[in-house]
């Protein structure tokens, strides 16, 4: 199969110094690309900027904003079978972006920010899509409603949900998973290299399903 994984916390620049980001290391990203890429897949990984070395194999495509990935997805979606979005996309950008290093004053400043393209839902909202739609969840609270919120408005096949707090900057993770159907599993706390190749059983299985239904 091929997959299409995003990883990686996008940036959105203020000015040539400075930009707005998240604490996402990008390790579950980079752990599905490995873990499909050591079950025989092919994988496009399509990466906001982390300090992770892109695996062989992978065909690598680097972006810096939400713009930029939105852009990349939308490249090479049509040609995946399952799609992973991994990445912790930014929510909101700067309304403007200033061409110059923006100076200190003594008074206090605002920033205008707008919101980015939802990137998920924009492949979510394709109809006849062939390939299986995941997304990724990071929650705080309210973890499972706020996932099957999710799973519906952004119209994926699997959501997977997760509470930031755990999973950011740490090689490991706890899972639950949300299926369209209604069905939901919970994977314990385990290395996220492991959780990866669960996951890539459970997309394989449920891609296989997909396909069986459409025969
Ligand atoms: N996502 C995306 N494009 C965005 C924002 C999010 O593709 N502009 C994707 C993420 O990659 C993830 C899923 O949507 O697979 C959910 O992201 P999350 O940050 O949990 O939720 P948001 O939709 O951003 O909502 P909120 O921040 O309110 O929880």
């Amino acid at each position: 199969m091929r997959f299409l994984i995003t990883a990686g916390p996008t940036r959105e620049p203020i000015d040539p110094v400075r930009y707005i980001s998240n604490r996402s290391s990008g390790k579950m990203g980079y752990a599905i690309a490995e873990a499909a890429l050591e079950a025989g897949h092919d994988v496009v990984l399509i990466s906001a900027p982390v300090p992770l070395e892109p695996p062989h194999n992978a065909k690598f495509v680097s972006v810096c904003t939400s713009d930029e990935m939105f852009g990349a997805v939308h490249r090479y979606a049509d040609g995946s079978d399952v799609c992973v979005f991994c990445a912790a996309v930014a929510d909101y950008k700067p309304a403007t972006v200033s061409p110059l290093k923006i100076k200190k004053r003594t008074d206090k400043i605002s920033l205008e920010l707008i919101p980015t393209r939802d990137i998920l839902r924009s492949l979510g909202d394709q109809r006849n899509r062939n390939f299986l739609l995941v997304g990724f969840a990071a929650e705080t609270d309210h973890v499972a409603q706020n996932a099957e919120k999710k799973l519906r408005e952004k119209n994926c096949d699997i959501i997977i949900a997760n509470d930031a707090r755990v999973a950011m900057e740490s090689d490991e993770n706890e899972l639950l998973i949300l299926f369209r159907d209604g069905e939901t599993k919970k994977i314990s706390r385990a290395p996220k290299k492991f959780l990866a190749r669960e996951l890539i059983k459970i997309f394989q299985n449920s891609q296989q399903k997909r396909l069986t239904k459409k025969m």
